[in-house]
């Protein structure tokens, strides 16, 4: 199997831009799924206190033996601030616990979860997290769900833009206005729910499945190539051995301009998770 290509991130850290999420993992399996995705040759994984398995994918990585050293090193680990624990000190208390759980001592992404537009405090978290980066214990900042003005409003309190944005993105919610703004900005694009949970698996009336029979590979293979050619980083879940596989093994096929246009026009006005601009995820 090729390998992962890195991104290039506006701070000058580089993310394999493929990786594993883990939401809805119990803390109990996520070990497990954690240590199958680093044998099969994740080195990215996505979690969040959220997630309430921060300690388990810490085992999960001891147990394979990515917790320190030159193997820590070669992993990508991100993690995500609760929404309630918004705040300079909550926050910088939130990262204490968390690191303590993930076990390691740096997480290479720190992210805000959801941006509280009607209860902003996205200026104080990210004095927290300079701190935090100037302290060596977070490489990138980065922020989740962020809408163009959400991404204007930290940037005109802080003087920053975060080096990700990690958003829901698949083929039938694209959100161009979205990813627009971010790469004018610099920003990377990460998409969560990259398959759409699998609903966009045969999204388009057999659009998606046709063109994973003309390259003899699956429909989630098919989307994660065509997030892949655009640039964005992605990071599906599976708990599945065999998924986990597939979901990494994107290298050996591209599609064509058709087919990016096809699945182009896939685009639609339902998402698969919440809006932004009213959700708070305690
Ligand atoms: N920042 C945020 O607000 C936010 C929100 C949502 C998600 N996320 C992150 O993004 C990650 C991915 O998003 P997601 O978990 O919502 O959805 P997803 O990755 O689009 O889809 C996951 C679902 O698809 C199935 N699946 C995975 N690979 C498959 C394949 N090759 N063929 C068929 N089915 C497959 C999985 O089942 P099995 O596990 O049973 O294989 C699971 O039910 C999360 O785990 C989390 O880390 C972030």
């Amino acid at each position: 199997m090729a390998g992962v290509p890195d991104i290039s991130l506006s701070d000058g850290s580089r993310i394999p831009q493929v990786g594993l999420g883990v939401l809805r993992v119990d803390d109990g399996e996520v070990g497990g799924v954690v240590e199958s995705a680093i044998a099969l040759g994740y080195r990215h994984i996505d979690t969040a206190a959220g997630y309430g398995n921060e300690g388990g994918v810490g085992r999960g990585l001891k147990a394979s033996g990515y917790d320190s050293g030159p193997a820590r090193r070669s992993l990508w680990l991100t993690t995500k601030l609760r929404d309630s624990e918004q705040g300079y000190d909550s926050a910088l208390r939130a990262f204490d616990r968390q690191i303590g759980l993930l076990g390691t001592d740096y997480v290479d992404m720190y992210m805000i979860h959801w941006p509280t537009p009607f209860d902003w405090r996205a200026d104080q978290v990210w004095k927290a997290f300079t701190r935090l980066r100037d302290e060596g214990r977070v490489r990138t900042l980065g922020v989740c769900n962020f809408l163009p003005e959400h991404l204007e409003r930290l940037h005109a309190q802080t003087g920053e833009y975060p080096a990700v944005d990690q958003i829901e993105l698949h083929p039938t919610w694209q959100q161009r206005d979205v990813t627009d703004f971010c790469r004018r900005k610099g920003i990377a694009v990460e998409a969560y729910s990259p398959i759409a949970r699998g609903a966009d698996l045969d999204a388009g009336d057999g659009v998606i499945t046709a063109i994973a029979a003309a390259h003899g590979v699956s429909p989630a293979q098919v989307i994660l190539r065509w997030h892949v050619e655009n640039g964005t980083i992605v990071i599906p879940k599976s708990v599945h051995a065999d998924r986990q596989r597939e979901n990494l093994d994107l290298f050996g096929f591209s599609l064509s301009q058709a087919e990016h246009a096809a699945i182009d026009g896939l685009d639609g006005p339902t998402r698969a998770g919440h809006d932004p601009m009213t959700y708070a995820y305690a």
